[in-house]
């Protein structure tokens, strides 16, 4: 550590916005929070209010710095993390979105997908991009709001409208307009980056219909971004981080070697498994993406995307009213009948990796009059086991090597049983870091590599610590039969197979 000043990281989620103060060892020293309303105005669709999420996000920021008891002067920079994909686009001069911010689980792409998918584009997206079609993406949410907001194409063409992921527009905001950028590892997410040439793709801007006048400067993960207006926190602080949420955990992890994996357990779940300066294609479904940009420096990562883990218990919790809370779902498993025989596939918006089947939806299978909230819970926090270790098998028929520890973190990590759990069935280690809020430690850390508290990747490699590993116990028997198991109840919810 070579500066003794505090990091603010700024971690614009799905359902939250979050501010979180980090001392310059890593660890948390105040944050706040506050719920993100959300808007389904038809099946399949989901928005923000972009507004909400400016408001939020100030407001956290200077109710973490307020209760750590700092001001201005005591923070030597901001790291922005945020859901990645989400699109919002708005008017330069007023600084106003034309439309809601287009969420990530939003599907109304889904039908300009399967054109591009029938016209034959899929392979040269998924050898630019690293992508596979999909309306998760941010490309097909920008061409809807151009098609379908009044004007709003002759005005993107003229260059009077600008797109961003959510850092960019908050980037834009703390700025006061003067800075439209976002990362690499944010641009990698729209499905318009060439992630190899590192630049905008303009044979996909074509294809999309998209203006490139529309598009932020890309930049490194740990470049200065620019300064925030005086008066949002008293004086103007340096931006020096910019990530998005599943890259920043890559970082607060310190995953920083060739085959070392993360998983982060938040409303989704998304591995990520470094691969160096190779970015490998998946032959497996798997997404390759930026894990981070550091100077001139890119790493790449394979990545798995689970659209349900969290999500599920909170469906049993207040879907079901089978829990009062979340982490009840703890003493329940340890109740369950260990031979019940229960399934729960949580297809809820069809199965992300490795599958790709928006068509497919939940089911529990197995129930006799035994069972009961026990069971069902058991296997809701089975099934997210299930999909991860779905996924490092394809990481793994992708020439990844077995990872040597899982390093986890997110809201569900703090279940004691459901880490056992995974170690178990993956027959892997694994690891819960002493800050499961990594995803805000690692925009901090990006922060804090330009401004000096944190030397290099080394720097931050030294602040993670383990707070406790689970080594697998389970007989290699018992875990195949059971993922056969969970193999056919996927069989069986299968939209196109
Ligand atoms: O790709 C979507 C991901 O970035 C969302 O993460 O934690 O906001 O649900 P989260």
């Amino acid at each position: 550590m070579t500066d003794t000043r505090h990091i603010l990281a700024i971690d614009q989620g799905t359902t939250s916005s979050r501010a979180i103060v980090f001392d310059g060892r890593g660890r948390i020293v105040a944050d706040a929070q506050k719920e993100l309303p959300q808007h389904f105005p038809r099946s399949g669709w989901v928005e923000h209010d972009p507004e909400d999420i400016w408001r939020d996000t100030l407001e956290t920021a200077r109710g973490a710095m307020e209760k750590a008891g700092l001001a201005a002067g005591d923070i030597a920079g901001i790291g922005i993390t945020n859901q990645r994909e989400t699109a919002v686009i708005w008017d330069r001069e007023t600084g106003k979105p034309v439309h809601n911010a287009i969420v990530w689980q939003d599907r109304r792409g889904a039908p300009l997908c399967d054109k591009l998918r029938k016209d034959g584009h899929e392979a040269l997206i998924q050898r630019r991009t690293g992508l596979l079609v999909d309306s998760y993406f941010s490309a097909t949410k920008i061409a809807w709001i151009l098609e379908n907001v009044d004007g709003a194409r002759q005005r993107a063409e003229a260059g009077k409208l600008a797109f961003g992921t959510v850092d960019s527009f908050l980037l834009w905001r703390l700025t006061g307009g003067t800075v439209h950028a976002t990362d690499a590892t944010n641009a990698s997410r729209t499905m318009l980056y060439d992630i190899r040439r590192q630049r905008w793709d303009d044979e996909l801007l074509a294809l999309l219909d998209i203006p490139a006048a529309m598009l932020p400067e890309v930049r490194a993960c740990d470049a200065e971004f620019g300064h925030t207006q005086a008066d949002l926190f008293g004086a103007s602080l340096p931006v020096t981080g910019i990530a998005g949420d599943q890259q920043a955990a890559v970082v607060g992890q310190a995953c920083f070697d060739e085959n070392m994996l993360k998983s982060t357990y938040g409303t989704g779940c998304f591995a990520l498994m470094n691969t160096g300066r190779t970015a490998p294609t998946s032959r497996n479904r798997l997404l390759t993406t930026i894990a981070y940009r550091l100077g001139e420096e890119t790493t790449y990562a394979l990545e798995g995307s689970i659209f349900v883990a969290g999500a599920a218990v909170q469906w049993l919790r207040d879907g079901l009213k089978l829990l009062g809370s979340a982490p009840e779902t703890e003493t329940l498993a340890q109740q369950a009948d260990p031979e019940s025989g229960v399934y729960m596939v949580p297809a809820f918006v069809g199965l992300g990796a490795p599958y790709w089947d928006s068509g497919a939806r939940g089911a529990i299978f197995g129930l006799n009059r035994a069972t009961g909230p026990a069971e069902i819970a058991a296997a809701t926090l089975d099934a997210v086991c299930y999909q991860t270790r779905d996924l490092l098998q394809a990481m793994e028929a992708d020439g990844g090597e077995a990872p040597a520890a899982l390093r986890v973190d997110g809201g569900m990590v703090a279940n004691d049983w459901f880490l056992q759990r995974l170690a178990d069935l993956l027959n892997v280690p694994v690891e819960r870091p002493e800050v499961i809020e990594t995803t805000a430690l690692g925009a901090a850390c990006l922060a804090g590599l330009k401004t000096g508290v944190f030397d290099g990747t080394a720097g931050i490699s030294e602040v993670w610590r383990a707070e406790r590993r689970f080594e697998p116990r389970m007989h290699a028997e018992e875990r195949e039969r059971r993922y056969a198991g969970w193999v056919d109840a996927v069989r069986r919810v299968r939209s196109d197979g």
